[in-house]
């Protein structure tokens, strides 16, 4: 027997454990019938699961063998002839309620449960733990015309923007192309959203113009998922940025048109600066209230004539109340500034430039109460070119060159929350990316866009009633 050494000079005996699992003799027929018990319970579930696949099969081959074949090849014409009768009476219902459920369970199985366990473990959202694998539950597949919207059940210890990183790579894996994910009620789930196909591929028309403009919900454009976007202006400032040919003219003259009612009957103030030389705005003239271009010092003095109106309004509203009311008196006065860079940095002559940044400092950190805005486009969203970003509280991002531009337009974390400015394509300009109220991640949507020929007519249509008297354009 070997002796083992505990202390030294000391030895006790030891001998080898004997460890046998005890052996249970199972007779075979009992083994059969358990696999066919597992078998059938399990066709069950799957059975029971596609029902919407076994049910029409089961009933197709019972007529088959009841009534014979002619009878069953009238049936599956008749529901044919049914679903078209449905489609052309009532086309959006049959959508909802016959087509998109269909398509959302045939892609269910076809696209994402095929694939599923290979995909979340090839993306990092699959784990591995005690010698058990760990893989998020795909709860369901909805599809619309557009894209497909999956709900899934995290692992414990994921967040919503752990999908949100993934998430392209997500819609590359089940060859789709644009991928986001959004949180839910529930914080076990996630909602990714794939698209097949672009719902902003197309030009949208300029919108009709709201008869009284409801600065809680200026209507601008169109969002991926169909609704109307609607800006609050009231309480903010707008910055606009994106490269050269983004569209940032279009979001700025949709935003005029959804107030050019309020132009014309005088609760709108329009002060245009267009630094450019006077390009984009100038076709708007007869509804601004201050038009200035190209010089540098003109358009100083404008900005603080805006800064003497604000201070003047906030010594007459001072415990009256908090919010300015737009009225014909005292309108909501509107500075709208076609590439503010021009204004805050490319400027030469320092005084001026200085004159400039003082002004908008202070209309920026103190218009809102009382009803003065400034709305902004800005191709270079680069610090070093605007010390005031942070103080825009609405921002929206149009195509931007880089991915580094996008955190610093839309706040941090944007991009990895799924706002891919800088992956727009040049081929739709207008579209880009703007956070909701209420919503985390940001939502993608594409401007109206107006032509020269309604431009013209809008300025014709709502042109100022004391357009004479009044304008003052500096050049
Ligand atoms: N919303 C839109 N829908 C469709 N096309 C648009 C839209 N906005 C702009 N475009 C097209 O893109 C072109 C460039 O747009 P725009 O001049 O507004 O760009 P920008 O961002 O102002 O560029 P820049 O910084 O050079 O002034 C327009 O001439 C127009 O043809
Ligand atoms: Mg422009």
């Amino acid at each position: 027997m070997p002796l083992i050494n505990i202390i030294p000079g000391e030895k006790i005996p030891v001998a080898p454990m004997n460890v046998r699992l005890p052996a249970w003799r199972v007779p075979g027929w009992l083994l059969v019938f358990w696999w066919l018990a597992r078998g059938l319970f399990r066709l069950t579930v799957l059975a029971v699961r596609y029902w919407w696949l076994t049910t029409p099969t089961v009933l197709g081959l019972w007529v088959r063998a009841e009534y014979g074949g002619l009878v069953l090849a009238g049936v599956v014409l008749v529901v044919a002839a049914g679903c078209v009768g449905w489609w052309r009476w009532h086309r959006s219902s049959w959508l909802r309620f016959g087509w998109y459920p269909i398509v959302s369970r045939v892609r269910a199985l076809t696209v994402f449960r095929r694939r599923w366990a290979s995909v979340m473990a090839t993306c990092g959202l699959a784990t591995a733990f005690g010698g058990d694998r760990y893989v998020p539950q795909l709860l369901r597949v909805r599809c619309d015309r557009y894209g497909d919207e999956v709900t899934v059940r995290m692992l414990p210890g994921q967040i919503p923007d752990d999908w949100g990183q993934a998430a392209e790579r997500l819609a590359y894996a089940f060859r789709l192309r644009h991928g986001q994910a959004r949180s839910t009620d529930r914080p076990d789930q996630v909602v990714l959203r794939f698209l097949r196909r672009d719902p902003l591929a197309a030009i949208v028309d300029p919108l009709p113009v709201p008869v009284v403009p409801d600065l809680a919900g200026l209507p601008l454009g169109v969002r991926e998922d169909g609704q109307p976007y609607e800006l609050r202006l009231a309480g903010s400032h707008v910055l606009i940025a994106g490269a050269t040919g983004s569209g940032k003219g279009s979001v700025l003259w949709s935003l005029i048109r959804s107030l050019a009612d309020g132009v014309r009957s005088g609760l709108v103030e329009l002060w245009a600066f267009d630094p450019k030389g006077g390009m984009e705005l100038a076709a708007g003239v007869p509804l601004f209230a201050r038009f200035s271009y190209d010089d540098p010092d003109g358009m100083a003095g404008v900005l603080e004539e805006a800064v003497k109106r604000m201070r003047l309004r906030a010594a007459r509203l001072r415990g009256l109340a908090r919010q300015h009311t737009p009225t014909v008196d005292e309108p909501l006065i509107v500075l709208v500034v076609d590439e503010l860079a021009a204004l805050t940095a490319y400027i030469t002559d320092r005084k001026v430039r200085d004159r400039i940044k003082e002004a908008l400092g202070l209309l920026l950190s103190q218009g809102r109460a009382v009803g003065v805005h400034v709305v902004a486009a800005l191709q270079d969203p680069r610090k070093d070119v605007l010390p005031f970003r942070d103080l825009f509280p609405t921002r929206i991002g149009l195509r931007l060159t880089e991915p580094e531009q996008v955190d610093m337009v839309l706040g941090d974390g944007a991009r990895d929350r799924g706002a891919l400015c800088d992956r727009i394509p040049e081929s739709t300009p207008g579209v880009g990316f703007v956070v909701l109220d209420g919503v985390r991640e940001p939502v993608r949507v594409r401007f109206a866009y107006l032509t020269d020929d309604d431009i013209r007519h809008l300025g014709r249509t709502y042109r100022r009633l004391d357009d004479t008297d009044e304008q003052e354009v500096t050049p």
